[in-house]
């Protein structure tokens, strides 16, 4: 191959691997055992000549690792992760190396695993499974982990792009929550979303008393519908500020990006806005959340559960957290389907190429394109 291509790490599939060496690449894989490279490890990986790199959301990519990119002669970089709070893109730009991220493919993914999260959260599914495992079950009882029902509750999103808004869909759909969320900006995507199946029949039901022998009519069919089928309308609706979101909502789940803005957004104050018995779903990065200050939350309200899949200082925990029966931990597994993972593999790869092979680029001069659609649904 005429270009030298480096991954940090081995990634899943195949097709990431061939789309480059059908394209005049040399790809080569990182070999190390350690799970999480050194900013020295990956200037030696990169050696005198690197076209591009792949890279991991685990790697610090600044000025130390751009500049040496740069005197190996490399313009791109991927980070295999729609985040991309582990890449100093001014030091990219200052270097003039690229930087692509990987959206689309991991919405639904990541979605379904703050779904989960949420359920089993409400469920109190991960107690339950230990209390079994220890051999403690003697026998039905009415009052062994009770939790909470969805339907009829309220989930509050924070943070309404391509994930919150997927996030948001499931819900509401799903499990018949009312929603409420938050953003800097209106979300037309989640806006989208729920307009369908939401209290626009409230509006309708206003609009009609307006009109009155029909109305009648429509509104006592109306009645018998609603009744037919057993359901009320969800409700929803943008608050105008995060603490509307922190006191209404009964599950709250974060998606944000991580930046100076959203460092601890979930803090002590925060924290005790909310409903004593919340549920709170963390799946975007840990530093959003101050992780002490939730543990001591945690202490005080038992009642109070989280469901966290991110963490300040991962690999490790903050003290304390790990004994808290009202949490549950994962370890930042959201995107982990293997389509999606195959797919960000696919992403990272095309991004990389595109800026090797100069193919035309994406809206910000220096940012590469994903080349897949980025609402790109799963396979059938
Ligand atoms: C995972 O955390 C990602 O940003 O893709
Ligand atoms: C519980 O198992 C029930 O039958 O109510």
């Amino acid at each position: 191959g005429k270009y030298r291509v480096v991954s940090t790490k081995a990634m899943p599939g195949t097709r990431w691997i061939n789309l480059l060496i059908e394209q005049d690449c040399r790809v080569e894989i990182c070999t190390q055992k350690k799970t999480i490279l050194s900013v020295e490890d990956i200037i030696a990986l990169m050696g005198d000549k690197c076209d591009g790199v792949i890279g991991q959301l685990t790697e610090d990519w600044g000025e130390t690792l751009f500049s040496a990119l740069s005197r190996a002669g490399g313009k791109a970089f991927s980070n295999m992760a729609v985040g991309y709070n582990n890449v100093d893109v001014n030091a990219a730009t200052k270097y003039g190396v690229a930087v692509g991220n990987t959206p689309g493919v991991l919405t639904e993914t990541t979605a379904e695993l703050a779904a989960s999260l949420s359920l089993a959260a409400a469920r109190r599914i991960v107690e339950a499974d230990e209390f079994m495992r220890a051999g403690l079950y003697d026998g039905w009882l009415p009052q062994l982990f009770v939790g909470n029902l969805l339907k009829g509750q309220t989930v509050g999103v924070i943070g309404a792009g391509r994930i919150g808004s997927a996030y948001a869909r499931m819900m509401v759909e799903g499990f018949k929550m009312n929603l409420i969320y938050y953003d800097l900006y209106q979300s037309t995507r989640l806006e989208k979303f729920v307009t369908g199946m939401s209290g626009s029949s409230v509006k309708i039901y206003q609009l009609l008393t307006l009109i009155l022998m029909l109305i009648c009519f429509l509104f006592a069919a109306y009645g018998q519908f609603l009744k037919a089928n057993g359901e009320q309308p969800v409700t929803w609706k943008r608050a105008s500020s995060m603490n509307e979101v922190l006191q209404e909502a009964d599950v709250i789940s974060l998606h944000p990006i991580l930046d100076k803005t959203t460092y601890h957004l979930v803090n002590k104050e925060s924290l005790s806005m909310m409903k004593k018995e919340a549920i709170l779903i963390n799946c975007s990065r840990g530093a959003v959340v101050d992780e002490v200050a939730l543990v001591e939350h945690l202490k005080a309200n038992p009642m109070f559960r989280v469901g966290l899949d991110v963490f300040e200082d991962e690999p490790y925990m903050k003290p304390g957290l790990a004994d808290m029966k009202n949490a549950i931990v994962v370890p930042h597994i959201a995107s982990a389907s293997k389509w999606t993972r195959e797919g960000m593999a696919t992403l990272a790869a095309l991004n990389v190429l595109g800026k090797i092979k100069g193919y035309p680029i994406w809206s910000d001069p220096n940012r590469v394109a994903p080349f897949l659609d980025e609402n790109s649904a799963p396979p059938a």
